[in-house]
């Protein structure tokens, strides 16, 4: 029997998360910090975009969910529910719940659950979160994702959906750089025989494949589409939470020539102008209220 397309996708995006993304590399991070940029030069920049979230939503309640948790990997992730009694975990991926169990323990209830098809109640949250997750939805299934968390959400309160757009017009202008830089910074890394990518030994008792999977599936959506289909069945707003991709980071962001300095100026502006830099960046934060 063939399993249709849009469960073939989420099997495998399960599989890459539980064999490959969730797991650890080292005392510091799992295989899926791999996508983000830790050098402690960007660490101040990439602190104040996470803490971003916190603004919109609401202090304290009851249940707060968080739509594709993963292990709650970044410190600044745990502020998010502390005024909460309980932050319900809800992920496709087993070893993320466990991860996620280890970090908050009886503060958390931890539901394997597809975003598309929440098991919850209408309005059962007084703040919703969905951080890098619907990306992961086949392409037919975005809105439905988007609806879940609208129904879920209960009514005043926002919910904060963060993804990366398909193309961002602002990272397009630094293409010529970002390409130049990186080839010299090839270079620099073959003399001084610098690596900085991290490499993840899966555990035996998690490999049931014969070639584990090196990345997932993802689809990303345009501000038309957000705007066009999302924004016609719920109030939305686009908002920043970071403008610059982890590419922008790496190859133009150094602590000698001023990146941090460079990356101050970047916030503020983001700051002055949050919706024009969510729209032209590369991560909008969206914000979506229930009246
Ligand atoms: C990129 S990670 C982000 C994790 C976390 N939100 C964060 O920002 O660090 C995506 C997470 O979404 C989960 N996920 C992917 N598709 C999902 C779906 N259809 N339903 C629920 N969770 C899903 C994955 O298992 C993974 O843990």
């Amino acid at each position: 029997m063939s399993i249709p397309a849009d469960l073939e996708i989420k099997r495998q995006v399960r599989q890459f998360y539980n064999q490959v993304g969730w797991q650890r590399v080292g005392d510091c991070c799992y295989q899926n910090a791999r996508y983000e940029d830790l050098r402690p030069v960007s660490r101040e920049y990439i602190h104040r975009c996470h803490t971003r979230v916190l603004r919109h939503l609401a202090p304290s309640g009851s249940f707060m969910l968080d739509a594709g948790s993963g292990p709650i990997q970044y410190p600044e992730y745990l502020e998010y529910s502390k005024g909460y009694k309980y932050r319900v975990c809800a992920d496709i991926s087993y070893v993320a719940l466990q991860e996620a169990r280890a970090r908050i323990g009886d503060q958390g209830l931890y539901v394997v659950a597809d975003v598309a098809n929440l098991p919850f109640k209408e309005e059962a949250f007084e703040g919703v979160m969905a951080l890098h997750t619907i990306q992961h939805l086949p392409q037919s299934e975005f809105l439905q994702g988007y609806k879940e968390l609208h129904r879920v959400l209960a009514p005043t309160r926002t919910a904060v959906v963060v993804n990366r757009w398909q193309s961002s017009i602002l990272m397009r202008v630094f293409y010529p750089f970002m390409f130049l830089a990186k080839h010299l910074l090839h270079v620099y890394r073959k003399i001084t025989g610098r690596h900085t990518f991290l490499k993840v030994e899966i555990p035996p008792e998690r490999r049931n494949d014969a070639v584990p999977p090196t990345r997932t599936f993802i689809h990303r959506h345009n501000t038309a589409w957000l705007e066009g289909e999302v924004g016609a069945l719920m109030l939305i707003e686009i908002l920043v939470w970071r403008s610059v991709s982890t590419r922008f980071l790496r190859t133009l962001i150094h602590r000698r020539i001023g990146g941090r300095w460079f990356l101050r100026v970047i916030f503020w502006l983001e700051e002055r102008a949050p919706h024009f830099f969510g729209t032209y960046g590369q991560y909008p934060l969206v914000v979506i209220r229930k009246p």
